[in-house]
């Protein structure tokens, strides 16, 4: 598998765009390569603000977010900056912050807002329901790019069991607001329980009367408190998905080598497409090289005999079967390649090595962006 020389990275080669999106597989390195990107574009002298979602401890220490209160953006410095024009800002996304920051502003008066943030079920909400965090991951980027502070935002997205939750999820919580049985529990929707008043219809009372009462009508009216603020918000900021789909924005699909990766990997740049999303390229991270045949065993023999007496048979079978495995992982990775360019030809396709110990330094993280290598079948 030939590699043919490499220009600098996958958002070098890319149409330049103020957005990318970090997706892909759980664990296959999303937050490690957002970082690595975000940083090479900085080394390039743009604006580059990242947003990661759950960085491992160290990782999270180099970007400062150690001691920093949630939700700020914190430069970053680098010496591979210094000098470029070039600046690179941190945010860890905190699901909270986005959804107060919605509602002091969205919410139809200070009354209200101060009603949501006080419901007991906002919390609980905010910060467990499935698809929150998606969905205020999406809305942080939309907010920050609606500022136009940076030349490019590169956002992490969260990890989910399935890569395509990412896209499904802010759907689900917009359907949760919009939803006949959620209407019915608050009495009918924002129209209806104006009209109805208080007591907020059948449903409440009835299930008042045989107890749980404070729940549901907390429920009720957080819901009703806050479908409003999402709806204000989307009206102002205008949907998602066009957003995601507009040539500002590009999307970077990172995946292991690892069969059950490209599968998953493969069904999600389908569907990414079929949404209308600009992928820009698939990086296949943590690769090792296709490693050659281990040498005829003779050779390794005496040596081994010479060290270990009779221990070398043993630790020969080890060596053998350690090397095998290094060989097959090899092998995923030209397969991966192929695999990934039969479905889509036009798709380029970076690697990048596997490093050990794994990269959390921002010196790390610049020698990793250095080392993205494109693949051709
Ligand atoms: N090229 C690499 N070489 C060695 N280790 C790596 C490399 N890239 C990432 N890692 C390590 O792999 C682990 C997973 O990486 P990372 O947290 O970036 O994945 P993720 O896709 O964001 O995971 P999640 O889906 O949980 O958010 C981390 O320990 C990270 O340091
Ligand atoms: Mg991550």
């Amino acid at each position: 598998m030939p590699a043919i020389p490499s220009t600098p990275d996958p958002l070098a080669r890319a149409q330049p765009r103020s957005i990318v999106l970090c997706v892909g597989p759980g664990g296959v390195g999303k937050t490690t390569t957002a970082a690595t990107l975000a940083l090479q574009a900085a080394c390039r002298g743009q604006k580059v603000l990242v947003v990661t979602i759950d960085p491992s401890r160290r990782l999270g220490q180099a970007l400062g977010f150690e001691n920093a209160p949630a939700g700020t953006e914190l430069a970053v410095d680098s010496p591979a900056i210094t000098g470029t024009g070039g600046s690179l800002h941190a945010l860890l996304l905190d699901g909270r912050v986005v959804f107060d920051r919605l509602v002091a502003a969205y919410a139809p008066s200070e009354e209200t807002a101060a009603a949501i943030v006080k419901n007991p079920i906002y919390r609980a909400t905010t910060e467990n329901l499935g698809g929150a965090l998606e969905y205020a991951a999406i809305a942080q980027l939309q907010l920050l790019h609606a500022e136009g502070r940076y030349d490019l935002i590169v956002l992490d997205t969260p990890p989910t069991a399935n890569a395509l939750d990412f896209l499904v999820a802010p759907e689900r919580i917009q359907e949760l607001v919009n939803n006949p049985a959620t209407r019915l529990l608050t009495g009918g929707g924002r129209l209806g329980s104006r009209i109805l008043g208080i007591g907020n219809g059948i449903v409440i009372k009835t299930l008042s009367t045989i107890g749980g009462g404070d729940f549901v009508r907390d429920l009720g009216e957080f819901l009703r408190d806050f479908s409003e603020v999402l709806e204000a918000y989307r009206n102002r900021a205008g949907d998602f998905q066009e957003l995601l789909a507009s040539p500002a924005a590009g999307v970077i699909l990172t995946t292991s080598a690892s069969p059950f990766s490209v599968r998953e990997a493969v069904h999600f740049l389908g569907v990414l497409r079929g949404r209308g999303l600009r992928v820009d390229g698939v990086i296949l991270n943590r690769v090792l090289p296709p490693f050659a045949p281990l040498p005829a065993l003779e050779l390794l023999r005496p040596p081994l005999a010479r060290q270990l007496g009779d221990q070398a048979d043993a630790a020969l079978e080890r060596i053998v079967a350690a090397y095998a495995g290094l060989r097959a992982e090899g092998e995923h990775s030209l397969a991966a390649v192929r695999v990934i360019h039969e479905a889509y030809a036009d798709l380029p396709i970076w690697a990048l090595p596997r490093q050990e110990p794994p990269p959390t330094a921002l010196s790390d993280l610049h020698a990793l962006g250095g080392q993205f290598v494109e693949m051709r079948t």
